[in-house]
């Protein structure tokens, strides 16, 4: 009996896990178990015999199963301390920006150009990308037979059968908005509009869908001279510099008079475009004074009132800002191309918390 206990407290001892454990109480105390075995024997024993093994035998059994319950319990513990220590978690880590989505680069400008204009107290408003002729030609100024429809590489849609009124058109630039936004408010005013523009052009430049940002400002003595430092203010702020070239060259926009084209001094040497230095200009936006038929046309009194305008690509000044050789890609879906120039989700552009970090 001596020998059956030392060998099974031993093998409990070193037990590894809890199906040896299992085994080793079938082998010991199960119903075919050594000591079970034993304890039948003690019907074939003499009653003397008896009165010393039965108790001796019991006290065995009940050895082995207390040994046994305190080893499966010691093995629970064990096998929760080690789950605890393999999903250990650092409740207090930062969170990692998930890259796996990322923020457009004409998003992300969107939103660097509308914070810089609300500083300047400019609010957003928007019109639809598919407008009449009207809204998009006529009340800017541009009537049937002006070249501009031409010059514009106009999408139109189709009339049904029958239909005889003029068609719709996919809005060729975001100078519409101007005239909804002065019929929606009155003078004075001083709103922004980003937004999707479409003309039939497709090069390193071009895209058939581009975006564009219109300004327009009026109240009772706006001038030229806003708007010169509207824009500089502006450029300054979004390409986060003290100073870069402007160029306003003299043109002609049939809905302001005087209009200029503002270019801006950048180099494409090597292919790649760097703002600010060297000697190429990017055309980045039209503008001039409101034509006084565009104020009548959104129901303003052009005696009273007046103001400017200007209408800027946006994807064009995404390329100057961020490196971005090539206008096609913006709308290739490349995720490569999306990885590379796209922004962390959590980096919204502020004035106060900066507009590109
Ligand atoms: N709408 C013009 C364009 O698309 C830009 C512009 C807007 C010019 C406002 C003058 C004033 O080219």
């Amino acid at each position: 009996m001596d020998d059956l206990k030392a060998k099974y407290l031993s093998q409990i001892a070193e037990a590894s896990d809890e199906a040896v454990l299992e085994d080793i109480r079938l082998a010991a105390v199960g119903k075919k178990g050594e000591v079970s075995l034993k304890m039948r024997e003690l019907g074939r024993m003499t009653a003397e015999e008896r009165q010393v093994a039965g108790p001796a035998l019991n006290a065995l059994k009940a050895e082995i199963n207390s040994a046994l319950a305190a080893k499966k319990a010691g093995l629970a513990d064990a096998a929760l301390d080690a789950r605890l220590r393999s999903e250990w978690l650092d409740v207090t880590l930062p969170t990692r920006p998930d890259r796996h989505g990322t923020i457009h680069p004409i998003s992300q400008v969107t939103e660097e150009v509308t914070a810089i204009f609300a500083d300047m107290g400019f609010s957003v408003a928007e019109g639809p990308r598919i407008d009449t002729d009207w809204y998009n030609f006529d009340a800017l100024n541009i009537p049937g037979h002006h070249p501009a429809r031409a010059e514009m590489d106009t999408f139109y849609m189709h009339r049904a059968e029958g239909d005889d009124r003029p068609p719709h058109v996919l809005r060729t630039h975001t100078s519409p908005v101007q005239i909804r936004s002065m019929e929606a408010t009155g003078a004075p005013m001083r709103i922004i509009c980003p937004g999707g523009v479409y003309r039939a052009d497709y090069d390193q430049t071009h895209t058939p869908m581009f975006h564009q940002v219109e300004g327009l400002a009026i109240g009772k003595d706006i001038s030229m001279a806003n708007l010169k430092w509207v824009l500089e203010e502006f450029v300054k702020s979004y390409f986060e510099v003290d100073g870069v070239d402007l160029r306003f060259r003299a043109s002609h926009f049939p809905f302001t008079e005087p209009s200029a084209e503002v270019d801006i001094r950048c180099s494409w040497e090597g292919g790649t475009l760097k703002v600010g230095e060297g000697d190429d200009w990017l055309e980045i936006l039209g503008s001039g004074m409101v034509h006084p038929k565009v104020l009548l046309a959104g129901g303003i009194d052009p005696e009273q009132w007046q103001g400017f305008a200007f209408g800027m690509g946006i994807d064009r000044i995404a390329m100057l800002k961020y490196g971005i050789p090539d206008l096609r890609a913006f709308f290739d879906s490349d995720l490569r191309w999306l990885r590379h120039y796209g922004f962390a989700a959590l980096d919204v552009p502020t004035l106060h918390g900066g507009l590109s970090r």
